[in-house]
């Protein structure tokens, strides 16, 4: 696996299997790999004759109080996890490469995608995103780009900005991977000590009850919202931050679950916040 740092090096690693006629996935992480993460690599694999990981902290999606500078930064052992896929190249560049000096160029998806959800709580997190994803599909020439539905709402904002910017890029959003408990795995869990860990799993049993609901006919959006939270209050260690409902992928407030929505949650378990969701009326695409 070649190890990348700076862009001259994407760049001309990129050119190479272009003009060998080979095929690129692209998977953005933020590092701190696990099972998640490698489940979009492997399809990744499957789909391309490249694959390329980028493993960056990305500063300009964290707000001023967000945990930027605690987010884990495990590379040697992200490196192992990703040898085991095989991954071809890993893109892993110092903050001043990607934003150097007079750096001024931002994506900035505008109107009510962004404001809702995680957008609401994170104000700058998506125009952080998508200036650096859109920096990463430039410098990797992928074919496909890979993301997980955990972040449903970040893959609606990443369609978006493909669509309104014309990127000849396909995305991929890949099914939520989760621990046997049911808890979404996300890098943030390793934050919990094990009585918040086995507190969380209050997130995916509150999505399941909603889901049996609808699954037995409830196709009111208001009462699918309020069987959710109604399950997380009954966890001591659990505040919501928000539980809320919208078409997929458009994101549109709906009343009743005529086509597929997504029911997501935000939810903090002592002082992490995690998030979770679930498509109803519809099958991730
Ligand atoms: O989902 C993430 O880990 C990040 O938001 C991403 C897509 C890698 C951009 O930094």
């Amino acid at each position: 696996m070649k190890v990348l740092k700076t862009v001259a090096e994407i760049q001309a690693f990129a050119k190479q299997m272009k003009d060998e006629g080979k095929t690129i996935g692209l998977v953005p992480t933020m590092g701190a790999l696990h099972e998640g993460h490698l489940t979009l690599m492997r399809r990744a694999r499957q789909e391309n004759d490249v694959v390329i990981v980028s493993d960056f902290v990305n500063p300009v999606q964290f707000g001023p109080n967000e945990d930027y500078d605690k987010y884990p930064r495990v590379f040697d052992a992200d490196c192992e996890k990703m040898e085991t896929v095989p991954v071809d190249a890993v893109f892993h560049p110092e903050p001043s490469e990607m934003y150097p000096e007079g750096y001024c160029t931002y994506v900035n998806v505008e109107g009510d995608l962004t404001h809702k959800l995680c957008g609401a709580q994170r104000p700058g997190h998506f125009r952080g995103v998508a200036t650096v994803v859109t920096k990463l599909m430039n410098l990797s020439r992928a074919d496909h780009a890979y993301f997980g539905q955990k972040d449903a709402q970040q893959v609606s904002v990443v369609r978006r900005f493909v669509k309104d910017l014309n990127i000849n890029v396909e995305i991929v959003m890949v099914p939520i991977c989760r621990e046997e408990s049911g808890l979404a795995r996300s890098s943030r869990n390793r934050y919990m000590s094990d009585t918040e860990k086995a507190a969380a799993v209050i997130l995916s049993k509150s999505l399941r009850k909603a889901k049996d609901a609808f699954e037995a006919g409830e196709k009111d959006v208001e009462t699918l919202k309020k069987i959710t939270s109604d399950e997380i209050k009954t966890e001591p260690l659990a505040t919501i931050d928000y539980v809320d409902a919208y078409t997929y992928p458009a994101l549109e407030p709906i009343k009743t679950v005529t086509e597929p929505v997504l029911l997501a949650i935000a939810v903090k378990i002592g002082k992490t916040r995690l998030i979770d969701n679930v498509i109803l009326g519809g099958d991730a695409k």
